[in-house]
């Protein structure tokens, strides 16, 4: 068995990785008995671009009907993925959005398996649980005011019709810099950011092994 965490941050140390191996931490738990594999793969070591619109992945008889064709650095990591016993994507939220890297990268994953027949069915060869981390500076109330949850439901509810409904967590308020008088940051307090780090971050890395446990169960 094998279970990917796919990293949409550049940060490979930082709020969305660290989740994200607390995620497969949780993984590894819960599949104790079973031989089981982890790994990250971080997007932004990858050389690769969005959907290139080519449709070769709907050409009728064509040697790529059903997946990408496109030969750049993430053509064995999707192939990798059509077999994965589970997918969790980890993305910060850029501009209201998860990063383009990881949209550019869910285009290629996701698009070649929605067939455009009457139902738009799909024809991903295998259906695996799939989760979502979301790590970001807005604080609970302002993500829930400003409608975040429904923009990333849009991407949760492509993940569903052609994989699996993923399970969802939010990290917010996250800890963003090493040094915040280092920066031009007074948007924030960084003693309530600290505490924050200090006494919730801790039980977010707590909720992240859960959903690597409940993905596997
Ligand atoms: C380019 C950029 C844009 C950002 N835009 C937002 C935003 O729109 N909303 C938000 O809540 N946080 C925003 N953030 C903050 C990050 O989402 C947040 O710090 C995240 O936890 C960083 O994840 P990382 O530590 O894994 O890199 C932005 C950060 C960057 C660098």
């Amino acid at each position: 068995m094998k279970v990917y965490a796919i990293n949409g941050s550049p940060r490979k140390n930082n709020n969305t990785a660290t989740l994200l191996q607390k995620a497969l931490d949780g993984v590894k738990e819960a599949a104790k008995d079973k031989e089981i594999e982890t790994e990250i793969i971080n997007l932004y070591d990858l050389n690769y671009t969005g959907c290139k619109s080519c449709f070769a992945c709907k050409r009728l008889g064509g040697a790529s009907y059903g997946k990408c064709a496109i030969k750049d650095d993430i053509y064995e990591v999707l192939e990798k993925l059509s077999q994965a016993d589970g997918i969790i994507f980890g993305s910060p939220i850029y501009l209201s959005n998860i990063t383009g890297q990881l949209q550019s990268f869910l285009e290629r994953l996701l698009f070649p398996y929605l067939v455009y027949d009457e139902n738009y069915s799909t024809i991903a060869p295998k259906k695996m649980p799939t989760a979502f981390i979301y790590t970001m500076n807005a604080q609970e109330e302002l993500m829930d005011k400003i409608g975040y949850p429904s923009t990333f439901n849009k991407i949760e509810s492509s993940l569903e019709r052609i994989l699996t409904k993923p399970l969802v967590m939010y990290s917010n308020n996250t800890y963003q810099f090493d040094d915040y008088s280092k920066y031009k940051s007074n948007a924030f307090s960084e003693e309530e950011k600290a505490e924050h780090r200090r006494t919730q971050f801790p039980l977010d890395c707590q909720k992240a092994f859960e959903l690597g446990t409940n993905l596997i169960k």
